[in-house]
């Protein structure tokens, strides 16, 4: 690989032995990769929180943990200060309900100590899969080395940010470096377009969003759709929605909408003048599949816990299911968790939003979600959600059924305890 004198004097050790031993895995990767440089990067997202098991295997050593899981070294290495702005993503618990969770107070103490020894090596703690709603929004070009598939798919398509789907060890050595390998969504190329879907039937709402995005995650697996026929103009919390089903279905880690994302304005532009590789429709039959799919595991309709906030809620589509709630009350059994950004919920609770939905039984949660956290209220049984990503993922990770379908349906069922949706 091709380096320059600043990565060169990082591998001589200039920075200390963190730093060189973060540089000489990001060229291994990169190597292993086809890339021929680095690129500079000033913007990582990262998952940096220490298990339970690690932490005690670590003798509550924070340096020891991140070595392994972030630096791939089994030598105990001091993390210094990071180069790179980087941010903290969602994390395993909300220490604000650690119980709800399941979890102890040797799991608080344990988040409180590791929040804080982020906080000391310069990471930001957003603790969100949507730190684009929270403040950290990158623009168009801007080359940044996020994990966190429903992020990443958010921000190479909708912003024009650049970053390939990263892992644990490769954000570490960015958030240390300030660099990361120049390959995949970084280069032009890998960007164009593969695949052409033509859209035949109406797309409005956030359910429609995400089954569209479920056909065509499973449809590309990992390549780059391209969506050619849409009629309404999405809103930006569709498109985290049905990002996050393209990455769940499949490994989609940037599409084009032409016009409307930020890569291309036409769908020529999109696949950089050449042809599609494949063409597909997605009429009123691929619509219908992807929500018997989605809904596969739902038998019985007693539905006893109904999450909200996969990819985490904006403050818009909580004050929607304000709306929906206000006056009301869960029914007695049933669990309603909203998740969001713990910057956004601070706003919530100043508006009052907060207190609509605890007065309906529900909480309002951050910092984590059932999926990652594997957390979820005691005794569930059959869950029902608005995210299709949350659909797909937890009742395999959680053992549970679960029912995708609208926010209002989703709320009626928390309401009444019964899943009554339909797809119309
Ligand atoms: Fe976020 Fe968890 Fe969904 S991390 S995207 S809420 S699976």
């Amino acid at each position: 690989m091709k380096l320059t004198d600043d990565e060169k004097a990082m591998l001589d050790g200039k920075d200390g032995k963190t730093v060189q031993r973060a540089i000489d895995f990001l060229i291994r990767y990169g190597e292993a990769l086809g890339a021929e440089r680095l690129v500079d990067t000033n913007n990582v997202g990262g998952y940096l929180i220490a298990t339970r098991d690690n932490y005690r295997k670590a003798g509550g050593n924070f340096d020891t943990v991140f070595s392994f899981t972030g630096l791939d070294s089994t030598e105990t290495l001091e993390l210094p200060r990071v180069k790179a702005y980087s941010t903290q993503l969602e994390t395993d618990m909300d220490p604000e309900y650690y119980e709800l969770q399941g979890k102890d107070i040797e799991d608080y103490n344990r988040y409180r100590a590791n929040e804080q020894y982020l906080a000391n090596i310069g990471i930001h703690l957003m603790c969100t899969c949507t730190p684009y709603l929270v403040g950290n929004v990158p623009v168009k070009g801007e080359h940044c080395a996020w994990m966190e598939s429903s992020a990443v798919v958010y921000i190479n398509s909708v912003l024009g940010a650049r970053t390939n789907c990263e892992g644990n060890s490769s954000s570490t050595a960015s958030m240390l470096t300030g660099k990361t390998p120049y390959w995949g969504f970084h280069t032009d190329e890998h960007r164009l377009g593969t695949h052409l879907i033509q859209v035949e039937h109406a797309v409005q709402g956030m359910m429609e969003w995400g089954l569209l995005g479920y056909f065509a995650g499973k449809a590309v697996g990992e390549k780059v759709p391209v969506f050619d026929g849409i009629r309404h103009i999405p809103r930006r919390d569709d498109l985290k929605q049905f990002g996050a089903a393209t990455a769940s279905s499949g490994g989609v880690e940037m599409y084009h909408i032409p016009g409307i994302t930020a890569d291309a304005k036409t769908v020529q532009e999109a696949f950089g003048g050449k042809k599609p590789l494949y063409t597909l429709q997605y009429g009123a039959a691929e619509r219908r599949e992807a929500y018997e799919q989605l809904n596969m595991l739902g038998s019985n309709r007693d539905v006893d816990f109904v999450m909200f906030g996969c990819p985490h809620n904006s403050l818009e589509q909580t004050w929607e299911i304000c709306k929906m709630l206000e006056g009301k009350h869960i029914k007695d059994g049933s669990s309603l968790w909203i998740l969001m950004p713990r910057a956004l919920k601070d706003t919530a609770n100043r508006n009052g939003l907060t207190r609509i939905i605890e007065a309906a039984g529900g909480v309002i949660m951050s910092d984590t979600c059932p999926a990652l956290g594997r957390i979820m209220p005691k005794g569930t049984k059959v869950m029902a959600t608005n995210s299709a990503k949350q659909a797909h993922y937890l009742p395999s990770i959680m053992g549970i059924e679960s029912w995708y379908g609208t926010t209002q349906e989703c709320i009626n069922a928390a309401l009444t305890g019964r899943w009554e949706g339909e797809l119309k």
